[in-house]
């Protein structure tokens, strides 16, 4: 199965917001990561807009030509622009708004009415629901119960065991996996991935169909450039 990278702009943004003028220019850099070689572009809009703004939004639905993924918590406000853009995939995470990043998936027992009545409206405007849950198999279990297409495994921990035990931050992963992959959920995964843990990742878990990736592939962009950058994650996809 090919694995889509989906490369995360909201640093972009944030350096843009640290001057502002417009530079970088989240556009050109959104055009720029497809013509070498990204096949997704996500954004992270927060309700206080200081990485990606709503109108970043807007106008990223008129460029991307690629898979747009709008990751956030479903406030009325993200649901209004999310309707409005009518992306490929719509992302629902549980962070609070003052969260520096996201730090937990959704508790899919807890909040299952809530994630039912969300996912509900994106299903019938035609936009692919994904939600971000860590890789707890109870979790996972009561995913189908909100009628989302696909759920985005959280790596973060994964990412932190990594250099102690790969095997050992990997095993939740793989369990959490097949059972999804056994309740017909589809696979993303994202969250501090990164050119150490990436090929491990994609290889060890079966039908992977997407990993978002901001953070580390921005910093490494600082040093290798953007399109060798690129060119290095998605050579992190491949089997061989
Ligand atoms: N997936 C989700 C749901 C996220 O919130 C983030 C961070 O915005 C990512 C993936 C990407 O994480 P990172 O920036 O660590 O690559």
């Amino acid at each position: 199965m090919n694995c889509k990278l989906s490369v995360n702009i909201n640093k972009i943004a944030t350096l843009r917001n640290a001057r502002g003028h417009n530079l970088p220019n989240v556009i050109t850099v959104a055009k720029d990561c497809e013509k070498f070689g990204a096949q997704g572009i996500t954004v992270h809009p927060r309700p206080d807009e200081r990485h990606i703004r709503y109108n970043d939004v807007l106008e990223l639905a008129q460029i991307v030509t690629t898979e747009f993924n709008i990751e956030g918590y479903p406030s009325q406000s993200f649901i209004d622009l999310v309707l409005s853009v009518k992306p490929a995939q719509v992302t629902l995470v549980p962070d609070p708004p003052d969260a520096i990043t996201s730090n937990a998936g959704w508790d899919t027992v807890k909040h299952a009415s809530f994630l039912k009545d969300t996912v509900e409206i994106f299903n019938t405007a035609g936009i692919r629901t994904s939600i971000f849950v860590d890789a707890d198999t109870r979790m996972i279990e009561h995913a189908p119960e909100c009628k989302c297409k696909r759920i985005e495994l959280y790596t973060e921990n994964y990412a932190n065991m990594f250099a102690i035990n790969p095997a050992h931050a990997i095993a939740p992963y793989v369990t959490a996996a097949k059972k999804a992959t056994e309740l017909g959920l589809e696979i993303n995964a994202g969250h501090d991935l990164n050119l150490t843990n990436l090929h491990y990742f994609y290889t060890t878990i079966p039908n992977l169909a997407e990993v978002s990736i901001g953070h580390a592939l921005i910093c490494d962009a600082l040093y290798y450039g953007l399109q060798n950058t690129i060119q290095l994650y998605l050579k992190c996809l491949k089997t061989s």
